[in-house]
């Protein structure tokens, strides 16, 4: 497994590689199993896997959270080698990253205004810039994204037709821990209590599946968000149809619950689908 360090090493690599099927797996690091299955996915669709580590400072609204993001580069390098990750790419600057970024406007639509678009603002244009940058730099033919981001897979997908990158964008299944909890690299910044209180939020999520009918959305995001209310400080609970995250529609439509909430300090997304 080769690790790249800077802009140009990478481009230089993507002229000289070998013809074949180029996956990329785009990360913030600290690994857990949720990214490892989107590794698994591309090495079962790809001849080459390529796996990004970069926690991209222009997605965090707020400065505390990007300071106490997880890194722990070394252990990830040895999961990704046990994995059989061709390439990673791991910039060791901004500059490294943005240096030729030219301005553009995303055109994400109505996608952007809602939930994380609403309460964390300026997210996905800094997810949008950072994702643009490495397909154009990498060139894979295929990207594999976590629905556990269900609306950043959808904010990707729009960003890929808008600029028309000829890489087909994978949405992977929620990997989840056996309580429930969704991965995620913030669940290592949970104690003992906080982490014991946070698979609550998909007994939540399950109790929205169970009880959804198309009549009685508004009433139960509200039965829903109080439950959340509970054990934790909670953003949002929405419901929500899952190819335009519109509030529109029939029982023919495929709908997903989607939940922000705060446990102790740490803000903890989740979705689940719902029929
Ligand atoms: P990060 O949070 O590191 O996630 C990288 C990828 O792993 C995303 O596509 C995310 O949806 C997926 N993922 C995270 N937890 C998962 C789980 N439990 N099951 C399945 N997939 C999971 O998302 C980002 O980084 C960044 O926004 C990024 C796209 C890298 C741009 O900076």
């Amino acid at each position: 497994m080769e690790v790249i360090y800077s802009n140009l090493a990478m481009k230089q690599w993507v002229n000289e590689r070998d013809c074949g099927v180029v996956g990329f797996v785009p990360t913030m690091g600290a690994l857990h199993k949720g990214h490892l299955s989107l590794v698994e996915q591309a090495n079962k669709q790809c001849d080459i896997v390529v796996v990004s580590i970069f926690v991209n400072p222009t997605q965090f609204n707020n400065t505390i959270d990007l300071k106490k993001y997880p890194t722990k580069i070394d252990e990830d390098l040895e999961l990704l080698r046990k994995s059989n990750v061709n390439m990673v790419f791991a910039p060791d600057s901004i500059e490294e990253v943005y240096a030729n970024e030219k301005p553009v406007i995303f055109e994400f639509e109505s996608i952007n205004n809602v939930m994380e678009g609403k309460f964390r603002n300026g997210h996905f244009e800094g997810v949008g810039r950072v994702v643009k940058l490495l397909l154009e730099l990498i060139e894979p033919n295929f990207a594999f994204f976590g629905e556990k981001d269900f609306q950043q897979l959808l904010i990707i997908k729009k960003m890929v037709d808008q600029f028309e990158i000829e890489t087909n964008i994978i949405g992977c299944e929620t990997v989840r821990e056996a309580d429930g909890l969704a991965m995620s690299s913030r669940n290592l910044l949970l104690d003992l209590d906080e982490r014991k209180k946070a698979n609550q939020i998909y007994k939540a999520l399950k109790h929205c599946r169970e009880s959804f009918n198309i009549n009685n959305m508004d009433s139960l995001e509200k039965k829903c968000f109080d439950l959340l209310k509970e054990f934790s400080d909670p953003e949002y609970f929405e419901i929500r149809k899952s190819k335009d995250l519109s509030k529109k529609g029939g029982i023919q439509d495929e709908w997903r619950a989607f939940v922000a909430s705060k446990v102790g300090s740490v803000r903890l997304i989740d979705n689940i689908a719902l029929n």
